[in-house]
């Protein structure tokens, strides 16, 4: 499904009106206390406004139309309770800085409090509601939340590609009630980016396709070994989740962190696959896998059995290296091992720079999932990447061959081709 996009939106007359925008808020914060020299009394601070970033050019562009941009957002797990540490205050205070129009909070996430702000409200500003998720209506989709909402949003947009996989009231529920009273529901510019770029390269890619998948679980991704094997030329397999190939393989894994209960979709995987899985040939291992714990490096059947492997090995980041640098389209999810310990960030840093080697050569890559993008930034290499996505659990559906509901809930557009210039990513 190609859901409408913001031209669409403005070929109606839009000035003036009320445009709901889910956005994906969900940012990391630096609480008051924690900040270096701050007093108890100094307000929590975003610290890592990227997600904020990416979304600025589609509320510039409803500003610049005359619209009432009325932006909502989660921001981590409160759980439908309020959370004064979980309060969107810091973050309208940095969406403030980054646009020239300034931005009202909205201390209500529905209500009369709303509607009298929304009411007031002047053309071409912008307000900030409070924490979606502070209301148990959010998760649960409840049709009550959305409706209220739907009373005074006359359109909406969905630039949250983060949670755009969540079936939840501002994602949901919302869209399909502005719909249903005649407004539009569409998808804002960061979406479209996000969308193009997995469909570019899932759809039609230019060969050899690569992947790369690595984090700690297998479970949360077989479907994406599943659905991307019978596309792609090689898929490499590294993090935690290759200990559970290794010991569908009967091989000794030590201590190392392993799914036993799903050895056997593993050994499926690994019969379906022939010689397009390409598992890690060697490893790092430790007793431990903390800062400082000594390492060494061994082949893949010769994992101690009382040490723990956190990271692929050099042979392995060799091998993975030669796949990388013949493929033409790169997907990369999940780190290949405990990045964030220096002792085990070879591996990942190394398919990080590779990855962008490849793409300065011209092949289009991208990276999903918030762990890889930290890596790919930590490289110093996340501005050579084609395309870095804003979604970790929304980009491995689409690799997993799902519809994401947000987008299911949007207006549709019969057929469109889209072509997309990704080198042109801010
Ligand atoms: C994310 O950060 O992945 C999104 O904001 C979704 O958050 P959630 O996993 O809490 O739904």
């Amino acid at each position: 499904m190609v859901p409408h996009d913001l031209d669409d939106l403005e070929e109606r007359p839009i000035k003036g009106t009320a445009i709901a925008l889910r956005a994906d808020f969900n940012v990391p914060l630096t609480p008051a206390a924690q900040q270096e020299g701050a007093g108890q009394s100094t307000a929590a601070m975003v610290s890592d406004a990227s997600r904020i970033e990416r979304t600025v050019p589609t509320i510039e562009r409803l500003v610049a139309a005359g619209a009432k941009v009325v932006i909502l957002s989660h921001l981590g797990r409160p759980g439908g309770r309020q959370d004064r540490a979980l309060t969107m205050e810091p973050v309208a205070r940095r969406l403030d800085e980054l646009l020239a129009a300034p931005v009202g909070f909205v201390p209500h996430t529905w209500g009369p409090g709303v509607r009298r702000a929304v009411g007031a409200a002047e053309p071409g500003s912008v307000i900030l509601l409070e924490n979606t998720r502070f209301l148990p209506g959010e998760t649960a989709n409840e049709r009550a939340l959305a409706t209220d909402w739907a009373e005074w949003a006359d359109h909406f947009v969905l630039d949250a590609f983060g949670t755009a996989h969540r079936a939840h009231a501002s994602t949901d529920g919302l869209p399909r009630a502005v719909r249903a009273k005649g407004g539009m529901a569409v998808a804002g510019a960061l979406v479209e980016r996000e969308l193009v770029a997995f469909a570019d390269a899932l759809e039609e890619p230019r060969r050899p396709f690569v992947a790369a998948l690595g984090g700690a679980k297998i479970s949360g991704k077989i479907d994406v070994i599943e659905a991307l094997l019978p596309r792609v030329d090689a898929l490499l397999v590294g993090g935690a989740m290759a200990n559970t190939f290794f010991r569908a393989m009967g091989m000794e894994t030590g201590t190392s962190l392993v799914e036993a209960e799903k050895t056997g979709v593993a050994t499926e995987v690994l019969e379906a696959a022939a010689s397009r899985l390409v598992l890690p040939v060697d490893c790092v291992t430790a007793p431990a896998i903390a800062a400082g714990a000594p390492t060494r490096v061994v082949d893949r059947a010769d994992i101690p059995p009382g040490e723990a492997v956190g990271d692929v090995g050099p042979v392995t980041v060799r091998l993975f290296g030669d796949y990388l640098a013949g493929a033409a389209t790169v997907v990369w999810n999940g780190p290949l091992g405990v990045f964030e310990i220096d002792e085990f960030a070879h591996g990942t840093v190394g398919v990080a720079r590779m990855a962008a080697d490849v793409a300065d050569r011209g092949a289009t890559v991208i990276v999903g999932g918030g762990d890889s993008a930290a890596a790919a930034r930590a490289a110093g290499v996340a501005t050579r990447i084609s395309h870095i996505s804003t979604g970790g659990g929304a980009s491995l559906d689409l690799l997993a061959g799902k519809e994401l509901p947000g987008v299911a809930a949007l207006s549709a557009r019969r057929s469109r081709h889209v072509a997309a210039d990704l080198s042109s990513e801010p």
